[in-house]
């Protein structure tokens, strides 16, 4: 964990007063998806990493009516009064924790009066997970303090539930599920369908993770996410007018032939070839992983972001300037974008001993050719949300 809790908790007295009584810390790390993209919505394979920065959270239960939150990264305060159900604000990052506590509320689980002091180092819009993280660490916080007993699990769905039905992004369930079940030093190998999952150690050896910004903002709810999901949708409706089929994910390489003979719009054919190829990738991947064959691991890397470049169309002038320079650099094993795209960020292993060539470089030929400047961040993989 980043965050400096002394300052954090300075700030919380400084805010709402009462030295006498300490706040609760909570923390939700922010995730990385090593491969498996667009897949976890069409009940596919995903491999995704949690991150070692995230989101921490003071609490105090109040006596009051009312809930008083206030975010270092957004500031002014928000007051909310306790209901027994709320409506999301136009464009405010409240609606995430209030999206969650409107979960709970829905579940028969009234939130107490409280005051809440969020901070989060994960940044906003890059496709790490900041909304996931920000939901996760609302759930984690008012299980505990409702002394509810709901399993991790259950707080994932409430929290999907909540960016579904009250932000309005129809994600699937990867980031909620990485950011709650992260392990360190692990990425998770999770089956979208079953929610079967297994953690595998993630061994690079002399080579490691960078994660590039490419700085372009992304809108997800504005973004073309939800209507890749539809695409999918009617993929799976015009094929199983032939075959009974409940979701791409069911299909694999050798049956890419219906998609010729059962899909006319040749947009559609291509998101269900991204799709189905993208879970073989998947895994395969993991298969490299355990074998302990980075180079194969970082090849499938690679065709992911081709096939999401071409196939999905997800990536985008930015994306694709940063992976495509990027594989023409020494030390690079794989690199892709990584979460929805359309902007966001790339991840990439990269051999240790080329880290500053990579992003000196990249950096200069990124910013030549986009007029934008790249972030680097060295993450390391940390474990799931929590009580400090
Ligand atoms: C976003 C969504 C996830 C997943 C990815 C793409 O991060 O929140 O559910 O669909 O995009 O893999």
């Amino acid at each position: 964990m980043n965050a400096d809790t002394d300052y954090l908790k300075e700030e919380f007295f400084r805010l709402y007063g009462d030295r006498d009584k300490e706040p609760v810390l909570f923390y939700s790390p922010g995730r990385v998806n090593l491969i498996g993209e667009h897949t976890d919505y069409n009940a596919g394979y995903v491999f995704p990493c949690a991150l070692d920065f995230g989101t921490t959270l003071l609490v105090r239960k109040t006596g009051r009516h009312e809930m008083r939150m206030y975010s270092i990264n957004f500031p002014g305060e928000v007051v909310i009064p306790i209901a027994l159900n709320y409506l999301p604000v136009a464009k405010s990052w409240t609606n995430y924790p209030v999206g969650v506590i409107n979960e709970f509320a829905r579940n028969g689980i009234g939130a107490p009066g409280m005051e809440m002091l969020f901070m989060g180092d994960i940044p906003n819009g890059a496709g790490l997970s900041s909304s996931a993280s920000i939901e996760m660490v609302t759930a984690v916080a008012l299980n505990d303090l409702t002394e509810s007993g709901l399993e991790m699990m259950e707080l994932v769905r409430m929290s999907q539930k909540a960016e579904n039905g009250f932000v309005g992004m129809n994600c699937g369930i990867m980031d909620q599920f990485a950011v709650g079940f992260g392990r360190k030093d692990h990425a998770i190998n999770l089956n979208c369908d079953t929610l079967e999952y297994r953690y595998a150690p993630l061994n690079l050896g002399d080579r490691r993770l960078i994660i590039t910004n490419t700085n372009k903002r992304r809108g997800l709810t504005d973004s073309k996410y939800n209507e890749r999901r539809s695409e999918c949708d009617r993929a799976v409706a015009l094929i199983s007018g032939h075959k009974p089929v409940r979701n791409l994910s069911e299909l694999t390489v050798s049956d890419l032939w219906m998609l010729d003979k059962y899909i006319a719009d040749p947009v559609v054919r291509k998101r269900a070839k991204h799709v189905i190829t993208e879970n073989g990738r998947t895994l395969d991947a993991i298969k490299a992983l355990e074998d302990n064959n980075i180079e194969l691991f970082g090849k499938l890397m690679n065709e992911s972001h081709d096939s999401l470049c071409t196939d999905y169309e997800v990536t985008g002038t930015e994306l694709d300037t940063l992976v495509y320079e990027g594989r023409k650099l020494p030390g690079v094993v794989g690199t892709r974008m990584t979460g929805a795209g359309f902007g966001g960020c790339t991840v990439s292993i990269v051999e240790s001993r080329y880290t500053d060539e990579f992003i000196s470089r990249l950096g200069e030929v990124y910013t030549a050719k986009t007029g934008l400047t790249a972030e680097f961040y060295l993450p390391g993989i940390g474990d799931g949300a929590r009580k400090i």
